[in-house]
């Protein structure tokens, strides 16, 4: 049985023997081929499914460590600013591990099954007139003067939980691939992807890929080389205007001779229905800009034709049923209890 992050990689991970052994079974997520979608690209292309994460998410792997590790040393509480999927992680792991989960999130600005998360896991939830940079800069500031732990992506267990991510793509596939297309909000999971896979590969000589990030292009503060105080981008995790890991992102890009680029929110919307509708994987919006990533870079020459690529679908479609209902041409047809009614209806499509 998978016994989660913590004992699966100890060794690559900050562990010591008093480490609660912590955990809801994160990682070892799917590594899912798309044919449809290779075929069309003329590469070989896979998603890593982190929406089958136990909250839906990336973050549980980075929030098992961050609050174990908070645990071990005695903290009793946890604080967080998010777009939604942190403090959904944070409430859970808090909750498992008998903490206190405060959360600070931009009123109105984050998806549905999200706050739902946060509700049930039983987290103190604050949500401000203002958007996460906002939200993150109190926090931090916060939990200087408060004994709380802060556990956003500033805190390097975040980084070491969410890197192992990189190890069990090496794994799957049996090496690196040529390229990681992945979504940048704050910047932390580009960072830990990083990071990841040059660790793999000084330890198990798996090569290393070529980074591709890709931020909203109403909130690409790093594509356009300036922090942007009013972020707007219909994919609400990566609505982030100034990220906390601008440095390490940009030398994720450099290091790995890759790109860091944006993609407009209908781009994201295309990729997003495509990828649900052709492949039968359906990730929330945030995550998709992946995909419209690489499709763009694909269009432009940026990644090369036969290629090995493996786009990370960072968080579960259902975090956000609101969109996927606007968006959808596709709505119930009603009809009354009767199954004659329902024949005949089906009949006409067939006939149609
Ligand atoms: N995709 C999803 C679904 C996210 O929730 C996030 C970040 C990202 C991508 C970007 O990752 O920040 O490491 O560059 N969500 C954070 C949150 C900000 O609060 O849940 P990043």
């Amino acid at each position: 049985m998978w016994k989660g992050l913590i004992q699966e990689f100890a060794e690559f991970l900050p562990v010591t023997n008093k480490t609660p052994k912590l955990t809801l079974q994160e990682g070892n997520t799917p590594l899912i081929h798309l044919p449809k979608l290779s075929e069309k690209l003329g590469i070989e292309l896979y998603v890593k499914t982190e929406g089958t994460n136990p909250t839906g998410s990336f973050k549980d792997r980075g929030m098992v460590m961050a609050v174990a590790k908070a645990k071990e040393a005695g903290s009793d509480t946890v604080i967080c600013a998010s777009t939604g999927n942190t403090s959904a992680a944070a409430a859970a792991y808090a909750a498992r591990a008998n903490m206190k989960c405060i959360v600070l999130i931009p009123d109105g600005k984050i998806a549905f099954g999200k706050l739902a998360q946060a509700v049930m896991y039983g987290a103190e939830i604050y949500a401000i007139q203002g958007n996460f940079d906002h939200a993150l800069t109190m926090v931090r500031n916060i939990s200087e003067k408060l004994p709380i732990t802060l556990v956003n992506s500033v805190n390097p267990y975040r980084i070491e939980g969410q890197k192992t991510a990189a190890f069990e793509v090496c794994e799957q596939l049996g090496s690196a691939p040529d390229y990681l297309a992945i979504p940048v909000g704050n910047a932390g999971n580009i960072t830990a992807y990083w990071k990841g896979f040059k660790e793999y590969n000084e330890k198990k000589q798996t090569g290393l890929p070529k980074i591709h990030g890709f931020q909203a292009e109403g909130a690409a503060a790093i594509v356009r080389g300036e922090p942007i105080e009013n972020p707007e981008t219909i994919a609400t995790a990566i609505r982030i205007g100034n990220p906390a890991s601008w440095e390490t992102a940009v030398k994720a890009k450099e290091e790995s001779n890759g790109k860091i680029d944006s993609v407009t929110d209908e781009e994201i919307i295309e990729a997003y229905q495509l990828i649900a509708r052709e492949e039968g994987v359906f990730a929330e919006p945030g995550s998709c800009a992946s995909i419209a990533g690489l499709i763009k870079h694909r269009k432009l020459g940026l990644i090369k034709e036969g290629s090995k690529v493996v786009a990370v679908l960072t968080g579960n479609g259902l975090k956000d049923p609101n969109t996927a209902i606007d968006v959808s041409e596709i709505k119930p047809i009603v009809l009354p209890n009767d199954e004659e009614v329902f024949l005949n209806q089906l009949n006409g499509v067939t006939v149609q």
